[in-house]
């Protein structure tokens, strides 16, 4: 999407968006409150913090090997680790909150496309060590920094594998029984993402969560974004521009929210 484009969709989203006083479901009234608004400085994110201000620092080169679109003019190149951070990881404020939605609803079970160096990964997995964050990375030099990441923070419940998501993620959905939360963050291709979603539907529960990251980062992708909030199975959806987070939840009345964050 060219620039222009994404700022008309910005303006949109900033003329729709709403707050508190503006939801009147209350699963997504106390969702707001407690997660989005939760201002609160966890231990977990000092630590995750201290691994992004090293990275931050690595000078180290990785050959980038990009099986998906967002850095295609990356492919093959010769990349510093701390420009990829700079350039494919989530910021804090978006990776907090993947902390906060874990430590909300407590998911046994989570997976992840697109690991890069770990950052939302170890986010994910710190927030519930009882959970195990599957979560699958096609640069097998990226995965390895990643690797040394979770090592560091000593953090057990992580499952990384390595390989084309086209290929990883049938394996590894056959060896989970059901999927409580789902980050998809990588291959921003319409037909890809609509692709992944309906295969992580079928281990969807009452109670799973799929977050969607760029969702107006092209028009593949905000076009994916509009097909996916239409599905049927789909109940509930909160925009929040960076990301977009589905719910299935029968007992709730279909409804689309923009939200501030
Ligand atoms: C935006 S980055 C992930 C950032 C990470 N979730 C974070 O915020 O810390 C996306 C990653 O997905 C990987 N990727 C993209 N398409 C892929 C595919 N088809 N198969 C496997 N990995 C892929 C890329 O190599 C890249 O490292």
């Amino acid at each position: 999407m060219d620039k222009i484009a994404l700022a008309i969709n910005y303006l949109k989203y900033r003329k729709l968006r709403t707050n508190e006083h503006g939801i009147h479901s209350p699963f997504v009234f106390s969702l707001y409150n407690h997660v989005f608004k939760n201002a609160s400085s966890y231990y977990a994110y000092t630590a995750v913090e201290a691994v992004r201000s090293r990275l931050s620092a690595d000078k180290r080169i990785v050959r980038v090997k990009d099986l998906g679109a967002g850095s295609g003019h990356n492919q093959g190149k010769e990349r510093t680790v701390s420009g990829i951070l700079r350039t494919a990881v989530k910021s804090p404020k978006y990776s907090q909150l993947l902390f906060r939605l874990v430590n909300y609803f407590q998911p046994d079970t989570i997976l992840e496309l697109g690991t890069s160096l770990g950052i939302s990964t170890m986010y994910l997995a710190i927030a519930r060590s009882k959970s195990t964050v599957t979560t699958i990375e096609g640069c097998p030099e990226t995965r390895r920094i990643a690797l040394e990441n979770f090592a560091s923070l000593g953090l057990p419940n992580i499952r990384s594998l390595e390989g084309n998501f086209d290929s990883e993620l049938p394996e590894a959905l056959q060896s989970l029984n059901t999927l409580d939360l789902v980050f998809f963050d990588g291959n921003h291709r319409k037909s890809a993402t609509l692709s992944y979603f309906e295969q992580c539907l079928e281990k969807a529960n009452n109670e799973s969560i799929f977050i969607f990251d760029d969702i107006y980062w092209s028009k593949e992708m905000t076009e994916a974004w509009e097909l996916i909030k239409a599905h049927p199975k789909v109940k509930v959806t909160i925009d929040i521009f960076q990301l977009g987070i589905v719910f299935f939840r029968k007992e709730q009345v279909k409804q689309h929210f923009v939200l501030s964050y």
